[in-house]
């Protein structure tokens, strides 16, 4: 099937002469959630704003559902719902009103019946008639959602959809996501919380000081993301494991001198005290140990650090 969007050898610079993508090459396929995963900075914003026509590229080419983004601006931007990272709106104006002025501005005709529908969706039918002002944080951003779908797009881009939200909330919108979902739209959202992309999406791009560095499914991803190992190296050779201690997990070296354990960092137990203690119990001694990570972890590390 053609992806719903190509994005082929992107560069942007600022005026500021700051390159905030370097060489990006994307395809996302029609009817997933692609989760952009990336730290403060990285360039989600900028990309997702390229896609859809509110920063211009510096090189190369996005095509949406066919359209260039450039050269065919308004049929690519028809197909797109984009739902900003700040909330903005108008105070004043009803949930309904807000909902049909964005599909006007898009040149459709009137469809009471497609806006009480995405208002039913996003639990905001209720709340049709009420002042935006007057509405609490989680319906505001549910009406943001509602806004980007005003015109019937394909596809439905979230930037940052939870940064801020509480986690009730989050598991909410998480969930609205995925019936948007299977309603057939499809869906990027960008995220520095891991745990929303592994939440969310069916494929993850790891962005990193404007370069892609990874692109996989998200079940692979996390495989990797999450696998940590830690080598011990022994006082003195061992011919095997212990039958106690062999199987998953521990690996004895061919030379006999290193057990290595492979652990999942980011479990709430890694097992390694039980390990110590059985290597112990067995009088297994060692001189030395060391973990190591994927370069991929340390990203991780680095995303899932808490701010100040
Ligand atoms: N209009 C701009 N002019 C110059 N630099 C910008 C502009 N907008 C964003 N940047 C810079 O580009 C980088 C990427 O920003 P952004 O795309 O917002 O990242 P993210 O959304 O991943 O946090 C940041 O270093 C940011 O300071
Ligand atoms: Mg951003």
């Amino acid at each position: 099937m053609q992806p719903i969007i190509t994005i082929k050898g992107i560069n942007k610079t600022y005026t500021s002469g700051f390159q905030a993508l370097k060489d990006i090459d994307l395809e996302i396929r029609r009817g997933e959630i692609f989760a952009l995963l990336g730290p403060n900075g990285a360039g989600k914003t900028t990309l997702i704003s390229l896609i859809c026509g509110i920063v211009t590229p510096s090189s190369g080419t996005v095509h949406v559902a066919g359209h260039d983004i450039v050269s065919d601006y308004r049929a690519a931007r028809s197909t797109i719902g984009l739902v900003p990272q700040e909330v903005a709106t108008a105070a004043f104006e009803t949930v309904a009103a807000t909902m049909q002025f964005s599909r006007g501005l898009f040149g459709k005709p009137r469809n009471p019946a497609y806006i009480e529908t995405v208002l039913r969706e996003l639990s905001l039918w209720d709340k049709r008639h009420a002042k935006i002002v007057t509405l609490s944080g989680g319906m505001k951003r549910r009406l943001m959602i509602a806004k980007a779908l005003s015109h019937e797009p394909q596809i439905l881009f979230l930037d940052e959809p939870t940064a801020g939200v509480d986690v009730e909330l989050r598991r909410d919108m998480w969930a609205m996501v995925r019936r948007l979902r299977d309603s057939g739209v499809t869906i990027i959202l960008t995220t520095h919380y891991i745990e929303e992309a592994e939440e969310m999406a069916d494929r993850i791009g790891v962005i990193n000081q404007g370069r892609i560095i990874v692109i996989e499914d998200k079940a692979v991803l996390m495989n990797k993301l999450g696998k940590k190992q830690l080598a011990l190296t022994l006082q003195n050779p061992l011919e095997r494991l212990p039958e106690e201690l062999a199987g998953h997990r521990l690996e004895l070296s061919a030379d006999g001198n290193e057990i290595v354990y492979t652990f999942d960092s980011q479990a709430e137990h890694t097992g390694i005290p039980e390990l110590l203690r059985q290597l112990g119990k067995h009088g297994i001694d060692f001189k030395d140990l060391h973990s190591s990570q994927s370069s991929l972890e340390e990203i991780f590390v680095n995303l899932v650090r808490p701010r100040p």
